[in-house]
C-alpha cells in the first residue's frame, strides 16, 4: 500500500457512520499502487449532525471524491450539485465525483447487484423476490430488480414499517412498479413470505464483523432447496443467513462480488482508469473474515 505521498497526490475517501469494518481503504489504495497511480483513500466516520460540513470539508480540500455509506446514502443526495439518471431514479448515492467544485452523485451499488445476480436472471424472473431492509442498499436491489429481473413482486421486510413503505410508494411513483408488499421484520411470521420467494436479499447490515451471530432471519426450515439466498454483507463472506440458507440447500451468494464490483466501478469514475478487479477480489480474500 501507498507509504508516501506528495503535493500532488489526489485524495479519495468514505464517510459512514459507523465505519465498523469497511476494507474499501485497502480496495482502493492497493488498486492505486497496483495501477501506479498517485492517490489516497482514506474513512471518515461522520455523524449524521456533522454530514453536511463534512461534504463541504472534502470540497474545500479537493478531494477527487468519496464513496457513501450506512447511514448516508439518502441524504448525502440533499448536498450534491447533481445526480446520474441511475442515483436519481434510485433515490441514493454511494459515490461522489467532484469535478470543478460541482459534487455529482451516483449508484454503483446497482451495477455491483447487476453483475451478481446476472448468471441468476432466468430463476428470478416472472417470480417473487423478498428483501430485508429500506435503506439506500434496499433501493438499489429493487431499481436493479424492476429494471433487469422483472420479478412478479417484491417483499419488503424492515424492522421500521413506515421506511418500507414510503419506499413502496417511492417506486409505485418513480417506476410504475406496483407490485412491492411491505412486511414487519417479525419471524415467524415472514417465514411463509421467504417460502414463496425464489430470491432472498439481505441489505441491512445485520451480521456484519463484528456482530456475527446477527441474521436478519432465523428460521429452522426457513430456506428452501435451490432458492437463491444474496448476503450484501461482505465481513464476514459466510454470514450466520448465509450458512443457515445454505445447510438447507440454498444456492448462497456473498457481497464479495458487489464489493468489488461497485469498488470498480466508483475507481473508474474517480481515476477514469480500471481497476484490476481480480487482484484485488484475491487480494480481499486474504482479509476477510470468513
Ligand atoms: P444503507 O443506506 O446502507 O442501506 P441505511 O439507510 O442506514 O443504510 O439502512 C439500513 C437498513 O438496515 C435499514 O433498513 C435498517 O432498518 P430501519 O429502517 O428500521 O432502521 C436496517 N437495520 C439496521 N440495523 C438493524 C437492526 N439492528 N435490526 C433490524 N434492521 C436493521
Amino acid at each position: 500500500m501507498k507509504n508516501s505521498f506528495h503535493l500532488n497526490t489526489r485524495l479519495l475517501g468514505l464517510i459512514g457512520y459507523p465505519i465498523k469494518q469497511t476494507l474499501s481503504p485497502m480496495m482502493h489504495n492497493v488498486a492505486a499502487q497496483l495501477m501506479n497511480l498517485d492517490y489516497m483513500y482514506l474513512p471518515f466516520p461522520l455523524h449524521h449532525s456533522d454530514l453536511k460540513d463534512g461534504i463541504l470539508g472534502l470540497k474545500t480540500l479537493g478531494f477527487r471524491g468519496f464513496n457513501v455509506t450506512i447511514p448516508h446514502k439518502e441524504t448525502v443526495t440533499k448536498y450534491l450539485t447533481s445526480l446520474s439518471e441511475e442515483a436519481s431514479i434510485i433515490g441514493a448515492v454511494n459515490c461522489v465525483v467532484i469535478e470543478d467544485g460541482n459534487l455529482i452523485g451516483y449508484n454503483t451499488d446497482a451495477l455491483g447487484i447487476y453483475e451478481t445476480l446476472q448468471p441468476f436472471t432466468a430463476e428470478i424472473q416472472g417470480n417473487e423476490v423478498a428483501i430485508f431492509g429500506a435503506g439506500g442498499a434496499s433501493r438499489a436491489a429493487i431499481y436493479t430488480l424492476i429494471r433487469h429481473f422483472k420479478p412478479s413482486k417484491i417483499h419488503l421486510i424492515n424492522r421500521t414499517s413506515q421506511r418500507a413503505e414510503s419506499l413502496m410508494n417511492y417506486f409505485v411513483t418513480n417506476m410504475r412498479f406496483n407490485d412491492i408488499t411491505v412486511h414487519d421484520l417479525f419471524p415467524p411470521d415472514i417465514a411463509s413470505v421467504i417460502a414463496k420467494s425464489a430470491l432472498v436479499i439481505n441489505t441491512t447490515s445485520l451480521g456484519m464483523h463484528p456482530e456475527t451471530e446477527d441474521t436478519p432471519f432465523e428460521h429452522t426450515g426457513g430456506f428452501k432447496k435451490g432458492q437463491i439466498v444474496f448476503d450484501m454483507v461482505y465481513n464476514p463472506s459466510n454470514t450466520k443467513f448465509l450458512s443457515m440458507a445454505k445447510a438447507e440447500g440454498a444456492v448462497a451468494i456473498d457481497g464479495i462480488k458487489m464489493f468489488v464490483a461497485q469498488g470498480s466501478r466508483s475507481f473508474e469514475l474517480w481515476t477514469g482508469q480500471k481497476m484490476p478487479e481480480q487482484e484485488i477480489y484475491d487480494t480481499l480474500q486474504k482479509y476477510l473474515n470468513t
